[in-house]
Order: C-alpha cells, then sequence, then structure tokens
C-alpha cells in the first residue's frame, strides 16, 4: 500500500463525524507503535515528523521507514511533513514521496501567510499531495518553533474563512487554546470559536497541542467540527517512562532491545486509547 494523501482521510472523517489520529515520530519503535495501534484498532493514520525529527533522523531514513510501514500496512496511511516553514524542505518531502506536508506561516502577517501557503500549493498539487495551513499561534513548544504564551493569538473565523477562500488549501491548523508540549494547568478551549470557524470555513480542521487535553474536551472538539488531531507528548510521555522504568528495573542490562521494546508497547497503547477516544477505531475502510 502506498501512502494515501492526508486530505481524503481528512474528508472521509469530515462526512463520517469523526477525526483521525496524526501521530509524530522520530525512530523506529514510535513508528512501529503508530502502525501497531492503528491496525489494532483498524483505524486510518497520519504518520508525521517535524523539520526537527528530520534534522534527528535524516529524510531519506525516516521516508524509507515510514515506506516500509506502508508496504505491508493493513490501514491507510498518510506520510506528512508538521510545521514545516521553508518551501525547500517541502519540496525534498514532497520528493521524498510525502503525501502531505503543512506550511506554517502563522507568525507572517496574513498577506505573507497566504502567498507562502499558495506557493507550496503549486508544488504539492502538481504532486498529489495535500497541504494544511496555520492561522493563529498556537503557544508552546514544538521542536524550534517556541511561541510564548502571552503572543498567542486565537484564529479569528472572518480570518479564516478569508484565508481558506484565498488559497484553497485542503485543511487549517487552528489555534482556540491549545499548545504544544506538556500543561501547566488544565487547558481550556475557546468552543465558541471553534464552532464559529466551522461555520464559515468548509475545509477539515486540525487541532495543535492535543496531548494533555481532557477526553471531554477532544470529543467536544471533534462534535464541534475538527479532523486531525496531532500528538506527540503523550508519546514521548509513555515511551520515555517505560525506558525509565526498565531501566530502574534492570539496571545490568545491556541489550537496548529489552528497553526499548516495552518502550514502544507502552507507545501502543497510547496511540489505541487516542484512536478510540477519535472515534477512528474501525474506520480504515
Ligand atoms: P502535543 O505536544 O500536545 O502532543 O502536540 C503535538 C502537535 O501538535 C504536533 O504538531
Amino acid at each position: 500500500m502506498s501512502f494515501v494523501p492526508a486530505g481524503v482521510l481528512l474528508r472521509a472523517a469530515q462526512s463520517g463525524g469523526y477525526a483521525v489520529g496524526a501521530f509524530n515520530f522520530n525512530n523506529l519503535e514510535i513508528l512501529q507503535a503508530i502502525v501497531r495501534a492503528a491496525e489494532a484498532e483498524k483505524a486510518p493514520v497520519i504518520l508525521q515528523a517535524t523539520p526537527g525529527a528530520i534534522r534527528y533522523a535524516g529524510l531519506d531514513y525516516l521516508a524509507a521507514l515510514a515506506r516500509a510501514a506502508a508496504k505491508n500496512a493493513a490501514v491507510p496511511l498518510a506520510l506528512h511533513l508538521d510545521h514545516g516553514t521553508d518551501p525547500g524542505l517541502v519540496e525534498e518531502c514532497v520528493r521524498a514521496g510525502f503525501s502531505s506536508v503543512m506550511i506554517d506561516g502563522s507568525k507572517l502577517p496574513l498577506e505573507k501567510n497566504i502567498a507562502l501557503t499558495r506557493q507550496v500549493l503549486e508544488v504539492a498539487r502538481r504532486a498529489g499531495v495535500s497541504v494544511e495551513a496555520e492561522l493563529g499561534r498556537i503557544s508552546g513548544t514544538e521542536d524550534e518553533i517556541t511561541v510564548a504564551e502571552r503572543e498567542a493569538l486565537f484564529t479569528d473565523p472572518e480570518e479564516a474563512r478569508f484565508f481558506v477562500e484565498q488559497t484553497g488549501v485542503d485543511s487549517l491548523a487552528v489555534a482556540v487554546g491549545t499548545a504544544h508540549g506538556v500543561y501547566r494547568g488544565e487547558p481550556r478551549l475557546d468552543l465558541e470559536r471553534l464552532s464559529k470557524i466551522r461555520e464559515l470555513v468548509p475545509v477539515p480542521l486540525v487541532l495543535h497541542g492535543s496531548s494533555g487535553v481532557p477526553d471531554d474536551a477532544i470529543r467536544e472538539a471533534i462534535a464541534r467540527g475538527v479532523q486531525k488531531i496531532n500528538i506527540d507528548t503523550d508519546i514521548r510521555l509513555a515511551f520515555l517512562g517505560a525506558v525509565r522504568q526498565a531501566l530502574t528495573e534492570k539496571p545490568g542490562e545491556i541489550d537496548p532491545r529489552k528497553i526499548l521494546s516495552p518502550a514502544r508497547e507502552a507507545a501502543v497503547e497510547v496511540v489505541r486509547k487516542k484512536i478510540r477516544l477519535f472515534g477512528s477505531a474501525g474506520k480504515a475502510g
């Protein structure tokens, strides 16, 4: 099986009233965990890598690992660039076989964000690759993208409508109160704003910073029209928690596989739970 454009998965989610999980990976074990979880739940999933993940593992390695996963996978998989800011890297990802890219111009003034998104769309369209853009600032730390919380700006619904009309982008990431990384307090989503955006914007909506958001808020966000939900931190926490536990229990262990196998299992469990929460279990088609 080859990668499916994320737009195809997200439009199916939009008509089916559920959300597709987009899970970040930067190594073999986390990738395997995501795919095993998706297969166990018979769910479509989006595998995503940030520019930081690409610098860590290398684009060719990540793309080859994901291709190996897709070759034998029993469920539809998309391969997505998360938080791309450089059109050059977008082109490299398209050439490497990614089926979806995000171009994050959210730090730019509106007109520049529109121009950058259009530029990426031109390249992506020729290759049949989906494009996600972002409007409004999502606070927190995501690899190298750090936006001080005080600077964070929520997405303006009218501006979102204008942005999507002007660009023709496939999906839109919105800022409605989530943040990347570990929350200090309980996140409070601006659900009214989300509903307003949904009314005005026809394309699938994306929720970043979804780790640590209470299940009820996630369900409500899906009911109000979110179709892609990004999860990175909750996988990292489970993976490293299991690594710490294994190292403590087996201080003399010299085989990395004995430490990484339980970590991979812990990641599978987290991803399975998220898939069920998002309503995408059994939607592999
Ligand atoms: P978390 O840090 O909340 O997992 O968010 C991940 C994300 O939005 C990736 O783009």
